[in-house]
């Protein structure tokens, strides 16, 4: 029996943290073992928000690296840069013109620039919102239906997105034949989502994020950054009261836990042998990732063998797929 195909992107938009590596890439990698995966950087959409280019090098190599580091499996996966892969493009603008432009009107995305644009008083509510960003889950639509992918692993907030993309491969489907996967979100539910340094949900918007390839020193420095109060000598927390708890349960062994939530409970609370804790359980559990991530630093050739192998292989998938669409809408 052929297997399903899981496939998911990461935008290269900043250093991937914590959050990123416990909420995306490790429940990915963990599908792995089940299905066809298809795993990919998606740099061209990137490009909607950053106009460095160096900057977009250096963090297209760090998630990378980043999912290299942590286990990804190049000769399992297919594991390649979005802009490797042209017919991406070309699909993306087949569905431009299939692609009712009040859907985009209603994407999250762009709604949440226009609210924060009209919140502020701007005269063009539009201001700020260049026609990537406006068609951002029409590309996206394309990168999943080209390689006719089952599931997509997301976070709930790119669930509209794989929506919008069923929804047009429904459409291109009654229009043109059954020849578009429909895919599903997958939205992991056990995955906890992340506080950051200051509570709020870690991202680097926020700056507020623990970055696990780093020296031990800055390591260290992040995680004592991490907010706390003073508590009463003998006040007890609830562990789901707590957000440093959420890291420590989310990383540390289950013994570990265990003990800082039953510290917790019975009003041993000292936050900075809790940080401690983090700090060691962070170095154990992902020992062998920070190595080899450093490694991959020294070595960044083969960083990009593996990506150019890697857009080999999607190419090889996405052409089969072109040719049909191409002969479907009467382009051939
Ligand atoms: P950021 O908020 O830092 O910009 P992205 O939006 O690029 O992160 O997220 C990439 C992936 O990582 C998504 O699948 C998202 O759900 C996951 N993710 C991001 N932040 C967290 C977090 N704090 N906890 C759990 N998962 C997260
Ligand atoms: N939009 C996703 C994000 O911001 C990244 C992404 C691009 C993606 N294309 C994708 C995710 C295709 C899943 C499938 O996180």
């Amino acid at each position: 029996m052929t297997r399903k195909k899981s496939l998911t992107g990461i935008k290269p938009t900043g250093t991937p943290h914590l959050g990123n590596i416990i909420g995306a890439i490790q429940p990915a990698l963990e599908l792995a073992k089940t299905y066809d995966t298809n795993y990919f950087i998606a740099d061209a959409h990137a490009l909607t928000s950053v106009t460095d280019p160096n900057e977009l090098r250096q963090h297209t190599f760090e998630v990378a690296a980043t999912w290299l580091a942590l286990g990804l499996d190049p000769t399992q996966s297919t594991f390649y840069r979005q802009s490797d892969i042209a017919e991406d493009f070309e699909l993306a603008w087949i569905f431009s013109c299939l692609t009712p432009k009040g859907l985009m009107n209603r994407a999250h995305a762009y709604k949440g620039f226009v609210d924060t644009a009209t919140e502020a008083g701007s005269k063009d509510p539009d201001s700020q919102v260049n026609m990537g960003l406006f068609s951002y889950p029409v590309l996206m639509a394309a990168d999943i239906i080209l390689y006719s992918a089952d599931v997509v692993p997301v976070g709930q907030d790119q669930k509209q997105h794989v929506e919008i993309a069923r929804d047009i491969a429904t459409k291109f489907n009654n229009l043109y034949g059954e020849i578009l996967t429909v895919p599903e979100p997958l939205i992991e539910k056990e995955v906890a989502t992340l506080p950051g340094l200051d509570h709020r949900k870690m991202s680097k918007s926020y700056n507020n994020t623990i970055s696990l390839f780093v020296s031990d020193d800055e390591l260290l420095k992040q995680i004592k950054k991490f907010t706390t109060d003073s508590v009463e000598p003998g006040e007890t927390r609830d562990p789901k009261d707590v957000p440093i708890y959420t890291l420590i349960e989310a990383i540390a062994s289950k013994e570990v836990s265990e003990h800082v939530a039953n510290n917790l409970l019975e009003g041993k609370i000292r936050w900075g042998d809790i940080k401690e804790l983090l700090f060691e359980q962070i170095k154990e559990q992902f020992g062998p990732a920070r190595e080899k991530y450093s490694e991959l630093q020294s070595n960044r050739g083969y960083v990009d063998e593996v990506l150019a192998q890697g857009a080999v292989k999607a190419q090889s998938q996405a052409v089969l797929l072109m040719d049909q669409v191409r002969k479907a809408v009467g382009l051939r």
